[in-house]
């Protein structure tokens, strides 16, 4: 898997402002691994962690939002999940920065397999919830 190719039989959650998140942060995350297998300049690389950590944040509020908005019972395991990953997304940019971590393919496949597989799997239990509720 070189990069993640966005099908909405596999990723979509039914919700489209969602999906357009969704969309963008695969587009990110896609961006990201490839100026790592190109091997692009540390400047580069940097710019494209921060911008792939603030959306990724910003996302993650957007659906918490909504899950605590409307109660969604399995709101707070889906929170600690976002809190896990934001964390170690934090610790390889802290390694980056102070020249502890060469960012290599491993670590771009470890976020690209997180992020597809918690859409496919812990994303996709709040759907018909947050459908029901009128999130569109
Ligand atoms: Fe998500
Ligand atoms: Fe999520």
């Amino acid at each position: 898997m070189a990069t993640i190719t966005w099908t909405d039989e596999i990723l979509s959650v039914n919700i489209p402002s969602i999906d357009d998140q969704h969309k963008k942060l695969i587009d990110l995350i896609n961006e990201f691994y490839r100026n790592i297998s190109i091997q692009s300049s540390k400047e580069s690389i940097f710019k494209l962690i921060k911008a792939l950590k603030e959306y990724t944040v910003f996302h993650f509020s957007t659906e918490e939002k909504y899950m605590k908005q409307y109660g969604f019972p399995e709101y707070l395991n889906h929170k600690e999940e976002h809190d896990r990953f934001v964390q170690r997304v934090l610790d390889f940019e802290d390694r980056y920065i102070n020249g502890k971590l060469i960012l290599t393919l491993e670590i771009t496949n470890f976020i690209k397999s997180w992020v597809a597989n918690h859409i496919k799997t812990t994303d996709r239990k709040y759907s018909d919830f947050l459908i029901e509720k009128g999130v569109r």
